[in-house]
C-alpha cells in the first residue's frame, strides 16, 4: 500500500489540548504531521512508560531546553494519569503548550484525576471526512462500510479489518480498563446496539433483549458515548408544555463500526440498513462541520405526534423571550427519486408557527436537483460540498 497522507480539517488550536477520539481514527498521524517538530511521547513505549510513571518529574528533563511556547505531544495520556500533574506543573512554570492524546477522558476521570481546569481545550477527532476523502470518496463504498482510515485505505479487507477493529476496541479499551467487569453481558448489550443504530432507544426493551440489568445499560451506553464510539440525537421539542417522554435516538460514530458491533460484516446488507447508514454519514459530516467550522449548533431529530420524522435539526438560533427558535430541516432518504410525500413533516413544522424555519433539505440517492416551494432537494455529494462551504448552515 502506498504512504499517502490525507490532510485532516482539523486545526492545531493556539493553546494546550486533549485530543481524543476512537482509536484508529488518526489522532497519533494528525499530531505527527501537525505537530512534527515537537518532542513527541509515546506512552505506549514500554521503557518510557515504566520511567515517566515511575518519576513523572523526568518528563522535564526529556523535553530539555524548549523555549516559552513550543509545542510538546504527548499520547496515550491515559496510561499515566498522573503525569497530568506534572503536565499542570510545566504549562504554569515552562509555557510549554501541550498536546495530550487519548481515546476518551472517561478513563482520566475515573482516576480522579484533574484535567488541567481551564489551561486546557478539549478537542475531538473523528472519522475521515467526505471533505477530507475528496476524489477518493466513494458513497457506496463508505455505506456499506464506513470512514475509518484502515477501512478506507484497504478497502478490499473492510470486512475483516472491522471485525476485528471492534474485537480489539472491546479487548483494549473495554476489558483491560476495568471498565466492565463482566463481558458476556456487555457483548450481548453491544450486539444489539449495534443493530440499533439510529433508532430511539428504549433501556427497558434493550434490557430484556440482551437479558442485562437495566441499570448495566445506561452504564453501558455511557461508555459508548464516553469513548466517541456513539452519540444521542435528542428529540427537538420547541417550547414543549408538557414533559412529553421522548426518547433520544443513538448513532454509532461509523456506519462500518455499527455494522461490525451488530455481527453484520459477512452479511450482505438490506435497504433498511442503508438506508441507516445513509444518515449516518449525514451525522457525521453535520458534526464534523460543526466541530471544525466552530459553529456548535445542537442537532436534533423531530418527531410529530402523528409518528412522522424530520431526520436532522439545526437550531441556529435559540428561543429567547419574544423571539422563536430559528431551525434548518432535513430529511435524508436511501432513493433515487424524490417523493414529495417526503416533505410533509418538514412543510407542517414551518406552518405550525412554533419555530422559524430558515432552510429547508432534502438529501437522496439522485442525480437532479430540485427547488420546491422552499425545499430545495439535493443529491448526496451536492449537499455535503454545500454543508462544507457553509452554505447549509
Ligand atoms: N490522515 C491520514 N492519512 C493517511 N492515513 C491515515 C491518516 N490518519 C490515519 N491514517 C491511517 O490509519 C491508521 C490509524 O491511525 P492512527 O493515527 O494510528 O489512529 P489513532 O491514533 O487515532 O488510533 C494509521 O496507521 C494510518 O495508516
Ligand atoms: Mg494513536
Amino acid at each position: 500500500m502506498k504512504e499517502v497522507y490525507i490532510q485532516r480539517l482539523l486545526r492545531v488550536p493556539s493553546r494546550s489540548f486533549f485530543l481524543f477520539g476512537p482509536r484508529g481514527v488518526g489522532k497519533t498521524t494528525w499530531l505527527r504531521k501537525v505537530l512534527s517538530k515537537a518532542p513527541f511521547f509515546d506512552l505506549l513505549e514500554p521503557s518510557l512508560y515504566l520511567e515517566l510513571s515511575a518519576n513523572p518529574d523526568r518528563l522535564e528533563a526529556m523535553i530539555g531546553d524548549l523555549p516559552n511556547g513550543s509545542w510538546v505531544v504527548i499520547d496515550e495520556i491515559q496510561k499515566i494519569p498522573h503525569l497530568l500533574d506534572e503536565v499542570h506543573r510545566l504549562i504554569e512554570l515552562r509555557g510549554w503548550k501541550f498536546a495530550l492524546s487519548g481515546s476518551s477522558a472517561r478513563k482520566l476521570r475515573r482516576k480522579g484525576t484533574n484535567l488541567l481546569g481551564g489551561r486546557a481545550l478539549t478537542v475531538n477527532l473523528d472519522t475521515f471526512s467526505y471533505k477530507e476523502l475528496g476524489s477518493i470518496f466513494d458513497l457506496e463504498f463508505s455505506l456499506q462500510w464506513g470512514l475509518l482510515p484502515y477501512v478506507q485505505l484497504d478497502r478490499e479487507n473492510a470486512a475483516d479489518i472491522l471485525s476485528s477493529y471492534v474485537n480489539t476496541y472491546i479487548k483494549e479499551e473495554i476489558n483491560e480498563e476495568g471498565i466492565v467487569r463482566r463481558l458476556p453481558p456487555f457483548l450481548r448489550f453491544l450486539n444489539i446496539a449495534g443493530q440499533l443504530n439510529g433508532q430511539q432507544i428504549n433501556g427497558q426493551n434493550i434490557s430484556r433483549e440482551a437479558a442485562v440489568p437495566r441499570s448495566s445499560v445506561d452504564v453501558y451506553f455511557s461508555i459508548l458515548e464516553d469513548t466517541l464510539l456513539g452519540y444521542f440525537l435528542p428529540a427537538y421539542r420547541p417550547r414543549a408544555k408538557v414533559r412529553e417522554q421522548l426518547r433520544s435516538k443513538f448513532y454509532w460514530f461509523d456506519p462500518g463500526v455499527a455494522r461490525a458491533a451488530a455481527g453484520l460484516v459477512y452479511d450482505p446488507i438490506d435497504r433498511l440498513w442503508k438506508g441507516v447508514a445513509l444518515e449516518s454519514l449525514i451525522y457525521h459530516e453535520l458534526r464534523v462541520y460543526n466541530l471544525t467550522s466552530r459553529k456548535n449548533r445542537a442537532i436534533y431529530f423531530y418527531r410529530t405526534s402523528s409518528g412522522s420524522e424530520i431526520d436532522f435539526i439545526i437550531e441556529t438560533r435559540k428561543a429567547r423571550p419574544g423571539l422563536k427558535p430559528v431551525i434548518i430541516c432535513l430529511e435524508v432518504k436511501l432513493a433515487e427519486k424524490w417523493d414529495r410525500r417526503w416533505e410533509r413533516a418538514m412543510r407542517s413544522l414551518n406552518e405550525s408557527g412554533r419555530v422559524e424555519v430558515e432552510k429547508m433539505f432534502g438529501v437522496y440517492m439522485g442525480k437532479r436537483t430540485y427547488f420546491f416551494e422552499g425545499i430545495t432537494v439535493l443529491p448526496v455529494q451536492q449537499f455535503l460540498e454545500k454543508l462544507h462551504q457553509g452554505a447549509i448552515f
